[in-house]
């Protein structure tokens, strides 16, 4: 009396909470909430007395008798519809498991495990009265949903409970489930393992269909870059599997990721197979990816060839199957299950008191031979993680009841009746341990690290699929036969899931409008940026003193541009800048050859000479200024251009002033003046104007010399190599001293021109010094604006004009005469003018 009131109490309670509980999560209709009590053992079909009773939960039917509400008195149900056959092999795997450990003499040594498994029906469950019926420990909750509440309802009383299928990351918060242990890595692994893969494969063009909740969404976190996300809701599966397909077709992308239950998978798969896409790559997640049914669907192999993912570790478990098949309801006669079982296998009824309806059976049925989910050890996934939960709750009680010297604080041991789950469950979280399989297992908090396999749908000879291992993954290894997988296209070609095919070195990355981030333009890099590696984001500059190769993949020297003698304008000059030369020596030979003739005589002929010199020092200077500038050509090719200019432009002065002073020795009281410049002060004049020249220079070229500079302000694969005027004061000083020279000879020619003289040569002069300043002031705009080395060009060409100038104004006219009119060079002509 006295407990059922108590247990009326703690329903009432409990059907309190789940109504809150049941508006806070927004559970969905069809999961009935119900609070049942340990005690009504309708559903309890499998139990065994033990020292220590390991509780289990386990969903073996999908039905439930229905149930009046009234919350007045303990409900009753029973679990109908067909058995669970896989959850069937689970019981009998914590079976196995119990009574495996009961036979090791070193695994909680005399002391006798017992079980406590009920079938929940798939619905939500409390469970009130562990602490009274001493369950320290449950095995169960096959859903993340269910293991949440299961958690939650059990966290108060500090019962652990281990979880053998619950996958939802959420489970790990250890202060919303700090009694939640599980023995199926957390779907965070999955999702990882997953992204790790496709990044192997270089996939980033990937399509995805998840499902609509945590498990689905929570998946595809790992991948930046969607092709497209459909989701499928659990009640609208085959409108939206036939949307997903669709999208499917529609997209480019060869590479889809599936994180959806197996029923919404054969949909899809269903669908694909109506509108022909059987081209594609499926990633499948654990859900589906070792589905028998589904492997067997007749849509499936001709969408779902080389279906790549990751499976439930698998394991096999010493002696299982002998065991299994050993079965017979004849051992177990009260074992409700197996009866069930029996008469659904085959068809009869073993014990007479079963079901009227079915003849009794012979006797010679066996579980030998049969072939069903429930004696199928091809893979022992879902089933090895239980039996791992029951090693994993010995070993904590083993070393709670063991009492470790080591551990002197809780020197207190604890007898098998004394054991309290809180005890329990600290041990277990430090459980660490080797299962009989060899393996080392322990809980990370409530997690197991990642483990799993790596699968393939092959196409057998036959034609049909088969599952293949090709690999697994432990932690962060990814062990993987990559020679053994057949993909999708039935070649071990990798298929190929890119958006924008790779940047090549040379081009950048150029994001897409709109588009994701791995849909990209590739644009080549500007003339001077590089870029040395592929998908390369962006493209470096060279630095000043490189250019861009061709390819724009490397940074080279950029080549050093100046006006050579093997290019034309080169070639032209020196051509030019020689001739001048040769002819200036032509004309010096004539002069020399006819130096006694009246016309060579007649105008200072030594100051001809000079002059003649001065011209072909002037020809020759230009070439100075072609070929590579050096410290030493830089220097010098200034310093000859100014003091040859200085000397030639000296030459022309002093013979106008000749001339002005021989005119005036004609009139009186200038006798002086001409006594006093005779040859040796023409010859001084000369020297001082030309020394003046020398001087500026000196003082230039010691005190900011040019120097060999590189040009690095101009862009281009080309840098212009060129004297640099440090100090362009010294340059304008020389040009202007020339100009100076040039502007007073101008003057006194000028003034001289109309003297009457037997063979005037002021009028020459003027004319010659007008062409030279009219070049010379041309050259200074031109020379300012050229680039690089045609500034040079440009010097030269007012250096040859200017000499050319005055080469043919003064000794053209001269040499016509004494070559061509040697009648007019006589002394009597001459002085007949
Ligand atoms: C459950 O089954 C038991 C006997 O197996 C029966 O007595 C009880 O009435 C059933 N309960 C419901 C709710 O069907
Ligand atoms: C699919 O392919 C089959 C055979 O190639 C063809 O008969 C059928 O019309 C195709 N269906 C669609 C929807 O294209
Ligand atoms: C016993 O029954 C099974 C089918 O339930 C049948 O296959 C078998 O032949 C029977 N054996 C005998 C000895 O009747
Ligand atoms: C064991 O625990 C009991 C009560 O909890 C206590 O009285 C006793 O002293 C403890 N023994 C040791 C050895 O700590
Ligand atoms: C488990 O035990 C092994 C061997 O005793 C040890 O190497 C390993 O570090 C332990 N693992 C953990 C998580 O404590
Ligand atoms: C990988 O798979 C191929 C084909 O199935 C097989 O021949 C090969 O032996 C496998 N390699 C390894 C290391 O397992
Ligand atoms: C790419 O260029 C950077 C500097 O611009 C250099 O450090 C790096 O070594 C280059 N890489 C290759 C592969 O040439």
């Amino acid at each position: 009396m006295m407990l059922d009131c108590i247990s009326s109490v703690l329903w009432f309670c409990c059907a309190l909470t789940f109504g809150l509980w049941g508006l806070g999560m927004g559970l969905q209709d069809s999961e009935t909430v119900r609070c049942w009590t340990w005690r009504t053992n309708h559903n309890l079909p499998l139990s065994q007395d033990g020292d220590i009773v390991i509780g289990g939960s386990i969903s073996l039917h999908y039905e439930t008798s229905a149930i009046d509400n009234v919350y007045k008195q303990v409900p009753q149900y029973n679990c109908t519809g067909s058995l669970v056959l896989y959850e069937l092999q689970n019981v009998y795997a914590m079976i196995y498991a119990v009574e495996e450990i009961n036979r090791n003499k070193r695994l909680l040594p005399g002391i006798k495990v017992g079980y406590q498994i009920f079938d929940n029906c798939a619905s939500l469950e409390y469970i009130i009265s562990t602490v009274k019926s001493y369950i320290p420990i449950i095995i169960g909750g096959e859903s993340s949903d269910r293991s949440k509440i299961l958690s939650t309802i059990l966290g108060p009383l500090s019962v652990p409970l281990i979880s053998y299928w619950a996958t939802c990351p959420c489970l790990s918060d250890r202060r919303l489930y700090p009694n939640f242990f599980r023995t199926i890595p957390s779907d965070i692994y999955q999702a990882r393992t997953l992204a790790q893969l496709a990044k192997h494969f270089k996939w980033t063009w990937i399509g995805a269909v998840v499902m609509q909740n945590d498990y689905g969404l929570g998946a595809i976190k790992g991948f930046v870059c969607l092709a497209f996300l459909r989701t499928v809701r659990g009640e609208n599966i085959v409108t939206d599997a036939r949307e997903a397909a669709l999208t499917i077709q529609a997209s480019t992308a060869k590479v889809i990721i599936i994180f959806a239950w197996s029923l919404v998978v054969t949909e899809l798969f269903v669908q694909l197979d109506r509108i022909n896409v059987t081209d594609r790559q499926f990633l499948a997640s654990e859900t589906w990816s070792t589905s028998g049914d589904l492997l067997q669907h007749p849509a499936t192999s001709r969408v779902a060839r080389g279906v790549f993912g990751v499976a439930i570790r698998s394991s096999t478990i010493d002696g299982f199957e002998a065991y299994i098949r050993g079965l017979h309801p004849s051992q177990r006669p009260d074992n409700e299950l197996l009866r069930e079982y029996w008469e659904k296998e085959f068809g009869c009824a073993p014990v007479s008191s079963s079901s009227a309806s079915l003849p009794p059976c012979n006797g010679t049925e066996s579980l030998y031979g049969v072939h069903s989910h429930f004696t199928d050890m091809s893979q022992l996934r879902v089933t090895y993680n239980v039996y791992l939960a029951v090693y994993a709750a010995a070993h904590a009680l083993h070393s709670l009841l063991s009492c470790p010297n080591t551990d002197t604080s809780t020197s207190n041991c604890s007898s098998a009746h004394q054991v309290t789950p809180a005890q329990l469950l600290e041990h277990l979280s430090r459980v660490n341990f080797t299962t009989p399989q060899g393996e080392r297992f322990y809980f990370q908090g409530g997690d197991i690290p990642a483990k799993y396999d790596l699968i393939n749908w092959q196409k057998s000879p036959e034609g049909s699929l088969r599952l293949s291992l090709i690999g697994n993954v432990d932690g962060f290894d990814i062990d993987l036969n990559e020679t053994g997988i057949q993909w999708s296209t039935g070649s071990s070609q990798v298929p190929v899931a890119v958006c924008s095919v790779s940047c090549a070195p040379g081009t950048r990355k150029a994001g897409k409008k709109g588009k994701p981030s791995c849909c990209f333009d590739c644009i080549t890099c500007a003339s001077g940026e590089i870029s040395n590696k592929t998908d390369s984001l962006n493209c470096q500059r060279c630095p000043p003193e490189y250019w861009s190769n061709a390819k724009g993949t490397a940074c080279i020297p950029r080549q050093q541009d100046f006006l050579s003698f093997d290019e034309t304008l080169g070639i032209t000059l020196t051509t030019v800048a020689l001739f001048g030369a040769v002819v200036t020596t032509a004309v010096f030979v004539v002069f020399l050859y006819y130096r006694q003739t009246p016309m060579v005589r007649a105008n200072n002929s030594e100051l001809s000479f000079l002059l003649l010199v001065s011209l072909k020092l002037c020809f020759l200077c230009s070439l100075v200024f072609i070929g590579r500038p050096s410290v030493w050509s830089c220097r010098f090719q200034q310093a000859a251009f100014g003091i040859s200019f200085a000397l030639s432009i000296s030459c022309l002065q002093v013979k106008t002033m000749v001339v002005l002073a021989a005119f005036r020795s004609a009139r009186p009281g200038a006798g002086m003046f001409v006594k006093w410049f005779g040859p040796t002060n023409q010859r001084g004049s000369v020297c001082l104007l030309t020394s003046m020249q020398i001087i500026i220079c000196i003082v230039w070229l010691s005190v900011s010399p040019p120097e060999p500079h590189l040009d690095l302000s101009v862009q281009g694969p080309k840098v212009t190599l060129e004297c640099a005027m440090e100090s362009v004061l010294g340059f304008s000083l020389v040009l202007g001293y020339i100009g100076l020279l040039a502007c007073t000879c101008l003057l006194l020619a000028f003034l001289a021109r109309k003297l009457p003289d037997n063979f005037n040569e002021a009028k020459l002069i003027t004319f010659s010094m007008l062409i030279f300043c009219a070049v010379w002031v041309a050259f200074v705009p031109a020379y300012v604006s050229s680039p690089g080395k045609y500034s040079v060009a440009v010097e030269i060409f007012a250096i040859l004009a200017s000499s050319y100038g005055l080469l043919f104004c003064i000794f053209a006219p001269k040499c016509f005469v004494i070559l061509l009119r040697p009648a007019k060079n006589t002394k009597k002509y001459m002085m007949r003018k």
